[in-house]
């Protein structure tokens, strides 16, 4: 049996939205499993990640997959598993997230789907400790989580039909910058006047995207929360976004937790992308751009 699974890049946070906002992004990691019987686990990779990401059992998709055998308690006798990628990994694009719902999806189809798509997203969110990824490249769309007695609960916001069609330009520099050290570089309090700086705007954010009024979302998406500290950090990321702005973005963010940045706008992005890769060349880094649209569909199971 053949199982492929695609899973869309996501953006997350959005500007205000710390941890709790997440966006799909119509650019996908498509992955094929085929269980064997030879008690071998393989891995290949072409695209993004190849010659860098394990292509054995530590690999993310091989953990998140051998995770559902062991709580369905039944041995995995193979696995032979083929990733074409196309979310660059480290980026602020979700790619983690990517991998672990990958392996989770691909892991429960192989064993006839004993979890739902509800429990598989709890799965996801737990071990990812933050919903912002994982639940729009689950569910597609724009996605907005909160925490309700010890269970996460995320929405799927309706969009607009007919919307104009919103044009996302994404740069990333090559700039390592982990999420790890992304997070821990933020302080565990905040001031009042901050948390009602981003409460107010994420509002407002969530309602530009779900109607497309990019005119509002320009207005809307600033943060104070985690930018601030992440930014300086990003040699060129400040003057990146100022340049994506001159270039006529209506909205420019940090995409997650960087390094890469995220522009929307209107007219096509070629123009803003070019302005923001300059920037960051001119503080000493190569940037790579992405053309993206967003994406209202979520992660797909299909059995070949
Ligand atoms: N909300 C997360 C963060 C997204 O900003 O740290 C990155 O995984």
């Amino acid at each position: 049996m053949k199982i492929l699974v695609k899973v869309p890049a996501t953006t997350a946070n959005l500007g205000p939205g710390f941890d709790a906002l997440g966006l799909a992004l119509d650019l996908w990691n498509e992955t094929e499993f085929i269980a064997t019987q030879d008690y071998q686990i393989s891995v290949s990779v072409s695209g993004e990640g190849e010659g860098k990401l394990p292509l054995n059992a530590e690999n993310a998709i091989v953990e998140a997959a051998l995770k559902i055998y062991d709580l369905v308690k039944k041995p995995c006798t193979g696995l032979r598993i083929h990733c074409v990628n196309r979310v660059p990994i480290g980026s602020g694009l979700g790619s983690s997230s990517a991998a672990l719902l990958t392996g989770l999806l691909g892991g429960n189809a192989l064993l006839g789907s004993p979890f739902n798509e509800e429990e598989i997203l709890k799965l996801a969110i737990e071990i990812e400790g933050h919903p912002d990824n994982v639940a729009p490249a689950m569910l597609g769309g724009l996605v907005a989580s909160i925490v309700y007695e010890e269970r996460v609960i995320s929405l799927k916001l309706p969009a607009r039909a007919n919307r104009s069609p919103m044009h996302v330009t994404v740069v990333l520099p090559d700039f390592d910058f982990p999420t790890k050290q992304a997070r821990a570089i933020l302080p565990k309090q905040v001031d009042r006047a901050d948390a009602i700086y981003n409460i107010s705007r994420a509002v407002l954010v969530t309602e530009a995207l779900r109607t497309g009024d990019l005119d509002l979302l320009g207005k809307a998406m600033s943060d104070r929360l985690h930018q601030p500290y992440r930014l300086p950090l990003i040699p060129g990321a400040q003057a990146a976004m100022q340049a994506a702005r001159q270039a006529g973005a209506a909205a420019v963010a940090l995409s997650g937790a960087g390094p890469s940045l995220i522009a929307f706008s209107a007219r096509d992005g070629a123009e803003i992308g070019a302005a923001m890769q300059r920037a960051f060349e001119q503080a000493g880094l190569s940037a790579r751009i992405f053309r993206l649209g967003t994406s209202y569909e979520g992660a797909e199971v299909s059995i070949l």
